[in-house]
């Protein structure tokens, strides 16, 4: 049942309004759905046919009285409505406490939550279940007092009170007309932490974050957060909070990250819930940006939504920049915001590039879906985000503003498309490089795959010209054999050897244009040239990654050394030093050239580390190799346990080389003050913590047991998670004596926190591999009371831990990685299909694994086909990894 974006027809019907009234209960609510339902008068005639799964219909009355109906398809059909509008009343039951899906209404914690987005709200009632039909909720909750104190919903809350002894209910209404993928309730025994706040416009607002009663200690980090994205998003855009009160809630299933339901945000707790006992710098990062993220959707998602799926870039594309932004904005200094760009790069290169490059690749707006909860995916989020960023650079921020603001003119309460989106960003920049090659440069938006920019240079000492010839290819993607040329915004500058970032002066321009300035590639070929050029410089091009293309530059090391150490832009050089990193670790991988590292890329490192002027959390960057994955994304034949050897003994390498060196990084930066997660203190810990881990790996030298027991010591004594958690990671990865001792201890001593425990199981599955240890602990920590595979973190904390971050473990010449994986997914796809399909994608790239791995791979891939009763979920992914 292959959906097609070609197939879009508007609703036959419009529901207005629609009064819902529950009745809850674990094992039987009862819902009663009131809607005023009029024609499209375009489609005279039309059946309406109503979307339902897992529900059971007991009444249908139009305007009061029973009519006749049909169920087919998982559709409720009704035939012959009225050409005016009426009253249609559905009332169906449902099992919230046997949803397992965590998709419509299910049982948490001994609560009620919902999540509707995407297809969820059929699970909930009959309904027209697709985003281009908004409505206007009115919502009534019936529940038993002392189990659900808290009855919540979208928009005000109007009324409230007792029904009897045992039993409350609540009203809440929503005045925003909204699609139903943004409805929710939540019935549990909740706290909050609330805050008033007054916005630009002059309105009081009331924010409230609802958690479990032992979490009010966790809530404040989310608060902060949430009032800095309410005034960012003010000043940055002019867009204020529309609504009288902004709430979220905490829940411990939860399939996703968040959810941006109308003024009732729904959130896993990982993106929620931080303090420095239990939460790591990374984890108060991500609850800032996932905050913002739900947050801003409130605008770019919520009052002005998608026609349908297929345009869901076109508020997840846009409101990742947007978070992107916002945390850039936050982190402070230049470098700290050039921090933040890398590791969103870094994201993006680890996941989406491969997902572009495998059986999964599809276009920022896809063509055809199975089950659209298969493109909640890196390429819609991550890239569509870069697709607006490029937007933003080729028309300015200013141009960017006017363009938003033009948006929301057109379509603010409307359903529509990521055409619509790109002009008018477009129309408000009439003289800009995207609205001359508007329609070339939405290929972004049609075409998959990863484009190739090749460079070449030359310079003209006699002329003092530099030549820059630039070309763009694309490799074929499933169902689209060639591809356009892609409107490709490199931004760039020249560098001397010297260390002079140059003044650009293009030819045929009368005067130049500053040390940096953005290039349009969008002819396959196309040759800039500069003059006035003193020297023969290194080009430093797609400065702060300015597309999401793969850059073939064909530097060689020394001008590689040229830009690690003296390029302006921070971008580049951290590029720089992975480059050079990425040469060597694919000669160690490849058995050609030496598997030594070299002296002058040793004391290029070296330089960085002890660079005075560099920020910690840079150098921490810089000091890192790029991982198995990217390194796996530059070859044909993919061998996981050659990667694993080749980096780790360059890993060691550096530890070694550089002892001396690691020494005096964790000595510069392993005091930590009161804790606070800024991005000064986290780079500090970040670099004491690689330096820690570097020390702990150093197992062949006499000191050893030295930094083995300053880890131990470390982990005890730490103040805050971060530090506690980089001590065991250094003891665990070095696979020191003291590990199984620290790691029964944080277990004792954090057996409450259910999401430290996700830690403590990722940690040991994501381990070094050593002669297949780490994968019998992961298998056996299966069998770990604390876990479950019902919970979807407590799932991935172990299974995606060893199946997708950690290849050598994972790929045994023995299988039996691969058929531990098949019986994972098969077991999961019967509890909650939508997480077995994100760990069926852990075989993606099985066509480029070597032998043995690929037979085995493919084997287990055929097993998992041939379950009875496969979910449409998991059927697509690996009917598309089979397909040839
Ligand atoms: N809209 C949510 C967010 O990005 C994600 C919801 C995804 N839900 C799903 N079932 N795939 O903020
Ligand atoms: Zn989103």
């Amino acid at each position: 049942p292959l959906i097609r974006r070609e197939d879009y027809t508007a609703p036959a019907f419009w529901i207005r309004t629609v009064d819902l009234t529950f009745d809850l209960d674990p094992a039987k609510t009862l819902v009663i759905n009131k809607m005023a339902v009029e024609r499209n008068p375009d489609q005279p005639g039309a059946s309406l046919r109503l979307d339902g799964e897992d529900i059971n219909l007991t009444r249908v009355l139009v305007d009061g009285e029973p009519v006749s109906f049909r169920v087919e398809n998982q559709q409720l059909v009704l035939d012959n409505l009225p050409d005016q509008p009426f009253a249609l009343e559905i009332r169906t039951t449902c099992a919230p406490g046997k949803n397992t899906q965590l998709s419509g209404l299910y049982t948490s914690g001994g609560g009620f939550f919902t999540q509707c987005e995407a297809l969820g709200f059929r699970r909930i009632t009959y309904f027209l279940d697709r985003p281009d039909v908004m409505s206007v909720y009115k919502v009534t909750l019936k529940a038993d007092k002392l189990k659900y104190p808290v009855l919540l919903s979208n928009g005000n809350l109007v009324e409230q009170g007792a029904i009897d002894a045992d039993r409350h209910y609540a009203v809440w209404e929503d005045p925003h007309p909204k699609p139903c993928y943004l409805f929710a309730l939540v019935a549990a025994d909740l706290v909050s932490r609330e805050q008033r706040v007054r916005t630009r416009l002059g309105k009081e607002h009331l924010l409230q974050i609802f958690v479990r009663a032992g979490d009010l200690d966790k809530t404040e980090h989310a608060m902060q957060s949430l009032m800095a994205s309410i005034s960012w998003d003010e000043i940055r855009f002019g867009l204020s909070l529309d609504l009288e009160r902004f709430m979220i809630v905490a829940v411990s299933d939860f399939n996703m990250g968040a959810m941006e339901n109308k003024g009732l945000n729904i959130f896993n707790t990982k993106f929620v819930l931080a303090n420095p006992a239990t939460a790591t710098d990374v984890d108060f990062g991500n609850v800032e940006s996932v905050v913002a993220h739900e947050y801003f959707h409130n605008w770019t998602g919520n009052r002005v939504t998608c026609r349908d799926w297929f345009q869901l870039s076109l508020k997840e594309g846009l409101t990742v920049f947007r978070d992107q932004q916002f945390s850039q904005d936050m982190a402070g200094s230049a470098s700290a915001r050039a921090v933040k760009r890398i590791e969103d790069v870094r994201t993006l290169r680890q996941l989406q590039f491969p997902e572009d490059a495998g059986p999964m690749a599809h276009p920022v707006r896809p063509d055809s879906y199975m089950a659209i909860d298969n493109f909640y995916t890196a390429t819609v989020y991550e890239k569509g985000a870069e697709v607006v960023r490029m937007m933003h650079t080729l028309v300015g921020e200013a141009g960017f503003a006017e363009g938003m603001k033009l948006y929301f003119q057109r379509h603010d309460g409307h359903a529509v498309t990521c055409d619509d989106f790109a002009q008018a960003i477009a129309d408000a920049n009439p003289e800009s490089e995207l609205t001359k090659r508007l329609d070339q440069f939405k290929h972004w938006y049609t075409q998959a795959g990863t484009p190739r920019v090749q460079a070449r240079g030359s310079y003209s000492a006699e002329h003092k010209t530099y030549t820059l010839h630039l070309s763009q290819n694309c490799a074929p993607t499933a169902g689209q054999p060639a591809k356009l040329p892609f409107v490709i915004p490199v931004a760039m500058g020249l560098v001397a050897h010297d260390g002079r970032n140059l003044n650009l002066h293009l030819e045929g321009e009368a005067l130049p244009i500053g040390t940096d300035t953005v290039l349009v590639l969008s002819e396959p070929e196309q040759t800039f040239t500069f003059v006035h050029v003193p020297v023969e410089p290194v080009p430093s091009l797609l400065r702060g990654f300015s597309a999401p293309v793969v850059l073939q530059a064909e530097l060689g090391d020394d001008a590689l050394f040229t830009l690690l150490t003296h390029d302006k832009d921070p971008f580049n050089r951290w590029e720089a030093a992975q480059r050079l990193a990425l040469r060597r670790l694919l000669q160690a991988v490849s058995g050609h050239g030496p598997a030594e590292l070299d002296p002058r890329f040793i004391q290029a490192l070296r330089g960085v580390l002890r660079n005075a002027e560099l920020d910690a959390a840079f150098k921490e960057l810089v000091l890192t190799l790029p991982s198995e994955a990217y390194v796996a994304e530059q070859l044909d034949t993919v061998d996981p346990q050659r990667i694993h050897t080749a980096r780790e003994s360059l890993k060691l390498q550096l530890a070694k080389a550089l002892h001396e060196d690691w020494i005096w990084a964790w000595e510069q930066h392993n005091d930590c003050g009161a804790y606070s997660p800024d991005p000064v203190s986290s780079g500090r810990r970040a670099l004491a913590n690689l330096a820690l881990s570097m020390l702990c790996l150093d197992g062949a030298t006499r000191h050893n047991p030295i930094w083995t027991g300053k880890a131990f010591q470390r982990f005890k004594d730490a103040n805050n998670m971060t530090d506690r958690l980089g001590a065991l990671g250094a003891l665990v990865n070095s696979h020191a004596d003291l590990a199984p001792d620290a790691l029964s201890r944080f277990h004792e001593q954090f057996r409450d926190e259910p999401l430290v425990i996700d830690k403590w199981f990722t940690l040991q599955a994501a381990a070094p591999e050593k002669d297949g240890k780490v994968f019998a602990r992961a298998k056996a920590l299966m069998q770990h009371p604390d876990f479950t595979l019902r919970t979807p973190n407590r799932a991935r904390s172990l299974l995606m831990a060893l199946c997708q971050m950690n290849p050598a473990a994972f790929h045994r010449p023995d299988a039996a990685g691969y058929v531990f994986w098949a019986d994972r997914v098969i077991e999961i796809d019967s509890i909650n299909p939508q997480l077995a399909a994100r760990l069926a994608r852990a075989l993606d790239h099985w066509r480029r694994l070597a032998e043995p791995y690929r037979t085995a791979a493919r084997e287990a891939l055929g097993r998992v086909m041939a379950k009875p009763d496969l979910s449409d979920d998991v059927r697509e992914i690996v009917t598309r990894a089979l397909q040839d």
